[in-house]
């Protein structure tokens, strides 16, 4: 049973831990025994972040070392961002997300950028975030309209 965002642990975690949440949420219409595995799911420069209530997996992203398209230059694509719909707008994927960028930007403080596709209804919450629009809509076949989003990723004192 989901719980309020006070109590939850934020974390990184393996791909088994976030697969279950992501294709609920993300993938509804996914057959019950069949997964959304994102291609490089399992690289070891994609990094997966979940955050727990007790032993249950509430939300989840995770962030694969890719340029943006039209770009060269390193940066991480924020993919698979997805909270329960129980616990939807109350703050918890605000704190996953603000957790996932300063860990990463701890792990590597080369990489400046992060970016996403971004499902429409979803534009207002990554603008919040710090997130501008860098592309028209475009569709994503069997997902719908998207925009292109970035950011910095968040600068660390030295
Ligand atoms: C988008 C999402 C990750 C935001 O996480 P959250 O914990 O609900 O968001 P927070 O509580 O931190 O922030 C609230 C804001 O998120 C957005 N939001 C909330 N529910 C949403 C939903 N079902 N779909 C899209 N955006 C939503 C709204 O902008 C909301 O602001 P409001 O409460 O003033 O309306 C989450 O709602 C979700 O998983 N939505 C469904 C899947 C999805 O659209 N993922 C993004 C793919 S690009």
């Amino acid at each position: 049973m989901a719980s309020t965002p006070e109590t939850l642990r934020l974390d990184t975690a393996p791909t088994a831990a976030i697969l279950p949440l992501r294709t609920r949420v993300l993938r509804p219409h996914f057959p019950a025994d069949q997964l959304a595995h994102f291609e490089g799911d399992d690289l070891p420069h994609t990094h997966h972040f979940a955050a727990w209530a007790g032993d249950e997996v509430v939300a989840v992203l995770s962030l694969f070392l890719i340029p943006m398209p039209d770009t060269t230059q390193d940066a991480w694509q924020l993919r698979g961002m997805a909270v329960a719909p129980e616990v939807q707008s109350q703050g918890v994927g605000t704190r996953l997300l603000e957790h996932a960028l300063i860990r990463q930007a701890l792990v590597d403080p080369t990489i400046t950028l992060v970016w996403c596709n971004a499902r429409e209804r979803a534009v207002p919450f990554y603008e919040r975030h710090g997130f501008t629009i860098v592309s028209p809509i475009f569709e994503i076949e069997g997902v719908g309209p998207h925009y292109r989003m970035a950011r910095a990723m968040p600068a660390l004192l030295a």
